[in-house]
């Protein structure tokens, strides 16, 4: 078989060379220009001593008033006075987690009226999903399938926070997971890469705004680079083992999507790659991101990964670790003080070149002019803008929408959902049916539990008879309650439709959170047993921080919604779905398994020799579990809406296409239900016969389509050579010609509408 033509491995070079020029990256040429600065910041490095350097790569949790220091294993106390000292001494760059315009001004103060060389702060934290006003988590906002909410969320959330005096957070988490045991899963965008890439762009995006200089514009910070989602039985912290395809096919691509958005800084991830671990790793910090990618910005480490490096036993001692690490490529220690300790003395000894060191300094310096802080190293600590841009009603309204749009329903069995909202008794049961815990998830280190609305109040203020609702805990979150299960049983027996609120708890989820069982806490599953007994019709509302693999009951109730962890605006967004005001619209952005054993489960795993058809029963001497049939409950994608959608009509506008040809595809999609409906609509392909065993299936687009009632559109999608290109044998992009098969389908593993054509 003819593999790569001279053409076509053209083309893939140019899909490359492509790669190295995204719109954004050229914007943030433009902001890193401004550093054209850079002769001026020459001279300042020429005047700084090595141990003047060592503060600006050095980044340490604020002594002030330190937010988030319930977020990381706790460290030695530094007394905010002594922090001023280091400061002054030029010993400390940045600081990271502050929660208060005060403490980040008598920082900065320290740092540029009183030290030697004035240099201003950095100030970093993890404004991951919202700052006061809290946002869904985002594998929650993931699910909208809109990168442009995502983009006005990061948006509103660097307004906010920079009005308090941060300028760098460290989002977006791109890691791509596939295996719903890791609890950091919740923190990014998902299985899939295309929707990873384009999610972090968009947050990329919406954190730096307009321009870097800005006084509400916040550095973004891609992390954790690289694999950390790959994370072997997905136990945080555990190696990834992976071939270098995988990692540059799957685990890459949206880093480097947040680089061309014109991401500035990045983190090394906590855990090895292949046996080296990313924080003293030369090849993922040199070879791919420097060499091959150009980047521009700056690598922090992640909290004392560093250090780490002793305990992963590949540094002798805590100075050798920071040899390595700074060596390897990262530029900013962070938490462990180990840039602080050592460099002077590992220069002073020719062990680590002073060239390394001042190429790292140059780089957060330029950053840092980027970020206008020479110019108004104050200009983002405005008491005025925090109280007038921090929860305005334009951010929760768009809370409001973002929780809304990130609600997945999963079944809508003799469409018992939308609920009447007059008339009906409602029973809400379950540990999350209210109470204000638990609605922000993970990583809202400056929301307030109370400024969220919970359930309850939000199906209340829906309803107009609230005395049609009660409302029972029935079980606690992984422990019963006395006579929880009697009460709540009572309470469905007198009601017409039973809501559940089970699932998990937000400390379920996140870092150092990974699950052996990825099931539903068994006293809350005994409780559902029992509700269902009474034969209401049930309605699941499924917090959840990853994708969970359900069964019983609560598989079997009439409707399920996912709901994840929604942020402030939790209560009336679950009541706007429920109740019909707005439609669901998101669409699984991980797979739901069977079985937990399944996991990790992703809808594009490689085809094997030998397939299963994924029936229900095992089949022998095929690719299938004893118990589970080799496909997902609930596939990356799937979202039903209150329409009724139909998929008709498909066409292709070739059979066969050249490498530099576009194919079109088109289907006719149809709403032919009594209410609107917003569709996912998602392109898939498969590579039929490749020099890679490639994926079942890949998806190369989505598109979202509003259809009233009756309507019918049509959608088509582009297909080019950079849909069809894949990282080769040799670890290269190619192309290569031959069969593909293209489905236009509502999910991964819906059968959808397909066709095949020819790339000659
Ligand atoms: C996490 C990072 C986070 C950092 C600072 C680490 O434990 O892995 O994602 O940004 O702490 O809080």
């Amino acid at each position: 078989m003819e593999r790569v033509s001279r053409r076509a491995a053209l083309m893939a070079m140019a899909v490359v060379g492509a790669w190295t020029a995204g719109p954004g990256r050229l914007l943030a040429r433009a902001d890193l220009g401004n550093a054209a600065d850079l002769p001026h910041l020459r001279l300042l490095l020429g005047r700084m001593t090595v141990e003047e350097k060592a503060g600006q790569l050095t980044l340490m949790p604020t002594a002030f008033d330190a937010a988030g220091a319930a977020f990381n294993p706790i460290t030695p106390g530094i007394e905010f006075e002594t922090q001023l000292k280091e400061i002054e001494a030029g010993r400390l760059g940045g600081v990271l987690n502050g929660a208060s315009i005060e403490g980040h001004r008598r920082l900065q103060q320290a740092a540029v009226e009183r030290s030697r060389l004035g240099i201003p702060m950095i100030f970093g934290a993890d404004v991951i999903h919202g700052y006061k006003t809290i946002f869904p988590v985002p594998l929650a906002e993931a699910a909208s399938f809109d990168p442009a909410l995502a983009e006005r969320t990061a948006r509103a959330a660097a307004v906010e926070a920079t009005a308090n005096g941060l300028n760098w957070t460290f989002a977006p988490m791109v890691d791509i997971s596939r295996d719903a045991r890791w609890g950091r899963s919740v923190e990014g965008a998902g299985e899939d890469v295309l929707l990873g890439s384009r999610m972090a762009a968009a947050r990329v995006r919406g954190f730096q705004g307009r321009r870097l200089s800005d006084d509400d514009a916040m550095l973004a910070c891609p992390k954790h680079f690289a694999a950390y989602g790959a994370a072997a039985g997905g136990l945080d912290y555990a190696e990834a083992d992976l071939s270098e395809r995988t990692l540059r096919q799957t685990y890459l691509p949206p880093f480097k999507a947040g680089f061309d958005a014109g991401a500035l800084s990045t983190m090394a991830a906590f855990q090895a790659v292949n046996g080296v671990p990313a924080t003293a790793n030369p090849w993922l910090l040199r070879k791919i991101l420097r060499d091959e990618w150009n980047f521009e910005g700056f690598v922090v480490s992640d909290w004392t990964s560093d250090l780490e490096l002793v305990d992963h036993g590949f540094a002798a001692d805590e100075r050798e670790a920071a040899k390595l690490a700074i060596l390897a490529g990262v530029d900013m220690s962070m938490g462990s003080a180990l840039y602080i300790k050592h460099l002077p003395d590992l220069v002073a000894r020719n062990e680590v070149p002073i060239a390394r060191v001042d190429e790292a300094v140059l780089r957060v310096l330029s950053v840092k002019s980027a970020l206008g802080l020479f110019d108004r190293p104050f200009g983002r600590m405005n008491p005025a803008r925090a109280k007038t841009q921090v929860m305005t009603r334009g951010h929760l309204a768009l809370a409001r929408e973002a929780a809304r749009r990130s609600i997945v329903l999963l079944k809508n069995e003799a469409d018992l959902l939308p609920l009447p909202r007059i008339g009906t008794r409602i029973a809400l049961i379950g540990p999350f049916a209210q109470g204000q815990s638990d609605l922000n998830g993970t990583w809202s280190i400056f929301g307030n539990d109370k400024d969220a609305v919970d359930l309850a109040t939000g199906l209340r203020a829906a309803m107009s008879d609230t005395g049609l609702l009660t409302v029972t805990p029935g079980s606690g979150v992984r422990e019963s309650l006395p006579n929880g299960i009697e009460a709540a049983v009572a309470a469905a027996a007198a009601a017409d439709v039973v809501v559940l609120a089970v699932g998990e708890a937000a400390d379920m989820g996140g870092e150092a959170r990974s699950r052996a069982d990825i099931t539903i806490p068994a006293p809350q599953q005994a409780l559902v047993e029992a509700v269902a007994r009474t034969g209401k019709p049930i309605v699941i509302l499924l917090r959840t921080a990853r994708a969970l693999a359900l069964e019983g009951a609560v598989l079997d109730a009439s409707a399920i919604l996912v709901t994840w962890f929604l942020g402030t605006q939790t209560g009336p967004a679950i009541a706007d779905v429920l109740f019909g005001t707005v439609g669901p619209s998101g669409r699984l952005p991980v797979s739901f398994p069977q079985v937990a054993g399944q996991a990790p489960y992703h809808y594009d795993h490689p085809a094997t020799g030998r397939p299963a058809k994924g029936t229900d029963k095992p089949e022998r001497y095929k690719a299938n579990f004893l118990e589970a049939p080799n496909r997902a409950r609930f596939p990356f994608g799937h979202g039903l809406t209150y329409g009724r959608i139909a998929y008709s009509n498909y066409r292709q506008s070739a059979l066969a296409i050249g490498a530099e040809d576009v194919l079109e595809v088109t289907a006719t999609i149809t709403n032919s239900g009594a209410r609107p409906a917003q569709e996912v609509v998602q392109l898939y392909l498969r590579d039929l016969a490749a020099s890679i065993a490639r994926p079942v299936h890949e998806m190369k687009d989505f598109q979202l389509l509003n259809l009233a009632p009756g309507a019918s559109r049509d959608v088509t999608f582009r297909l080019s050579a950079s849909d069809l290109t894949f990282i080769g044998q040799d670890n290269l992009p190619t192309i290569e010609p031959g069969k593909f098969q293209v489905w236009i389908a509502p999910s991964a593993e819906a059968p959808g509408l397909t066709g095949t054509f020819e790339l000659r």
